[in-house]
């Protein structure tokens, strides 16, 4: 039985992380601010993570930072206000996680990070200048804490396009403009939370010893091919 992290786990990606990671025997120390709606096999921490004091935690196997922002505007109406909280979230808030916990992720025989980019950082698309800066960010950060920590911490990255999820229901509000995306994305379909939560038990299990350092874009194919 791995011990895991899971930063988010109420709702989204992280929630079926959760799910996922107690179907498979695992322990899942959940932080949110709302309690998770579902029974899981773990503890959960009421909390903001990136203001309030982090709970102690004896040891970890695995951490997943599964918090961050969609904040998309053209760019002259993105003031500095837009970039730094997209920074905060989604830059600092793992920073601040990832430094609290390195001793207990250390002390583990091998430990595995997983945080999440976006196609955004990877192509360029217009009104994600603040998000795709942050994301950009995050994969500088999932690369160099990955040559830092080796040989005992495995770190990556998930870079999705748009999920299904609480953070997306603003762009996706409506059956057209979900038809629209589906329609965008060459695997017409759009992700759903548990595929980019079976990737992220795949990078946090030993079923990915070996890897570190990756940023994997799970897209439905729209930035990896053309058609
Ligand atoms: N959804 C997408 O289309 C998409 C696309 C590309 C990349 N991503 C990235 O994938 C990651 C996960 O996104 P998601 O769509 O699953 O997000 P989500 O639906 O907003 O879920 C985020 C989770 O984090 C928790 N959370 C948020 N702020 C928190 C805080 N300050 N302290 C503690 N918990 C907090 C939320 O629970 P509470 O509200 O209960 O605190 C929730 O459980 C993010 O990094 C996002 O940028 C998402």
């Amino acid at each position: 039985m791995k011990k895991i992290l899971i930063i988010g786990g109420s709702k989204g990606i992280s929630k079926e992380v959760v799910k996922q990671l107690s179907e498979k025997g695992d322990f899942c120390y959940v932080i949110s601010r709302t309690a998770p709606d579902f029974a899981f096999n773990g503890t959960h921490f009421a909390l903001n993570a990136l203001t309030d004091e982090l709970p102690a935690i004896e040891s970890l196997d695995g951490l997943v930072y599964g918090i961050g922002t969609i904040n998309l505007k053209p760019f002259n109406r993105l003031n500095a206000e837009d970039f730094q909280n997209d920074w905060q979230v989604n830059v600092m808030g793992a920073v601040k996680i990832i430094q609290h916990y390195l001793p207990q992720l250390k002390n583990a025989e091998q430990a595995s990070i997983v945080m999440f980019s976006s196609v955004a950082a990877q192509r360029g698309m217009p009104f994600h200048a603040s998000i795709g800066a942050a994301k950009g960010a995050v994969e500088g950060l999932v690369k160099s804490l990955a040559a830092e920590l080796v040989p005992k911490i495995r770190v990556n990255a998930i870079a999705p396009s748009i999920v299904d999820t609480p953070l997306a229901a603003g762009i996706l509000r409506n059956d057209t403009i979900k038809e629209n995306m589906v329609a965008k994305h060459p695997l017409k379909r759009i992700l759903q939370p548990q595929d980019v939560a079976k990737t992220t038990v795949f990078l946090l299990g030993e079923e990915s010893n070996g890897i570190t350092g990756q940023i994997f874009i799970q897209d439905n194919g729209l930035i990896s091919i053309s058609n």
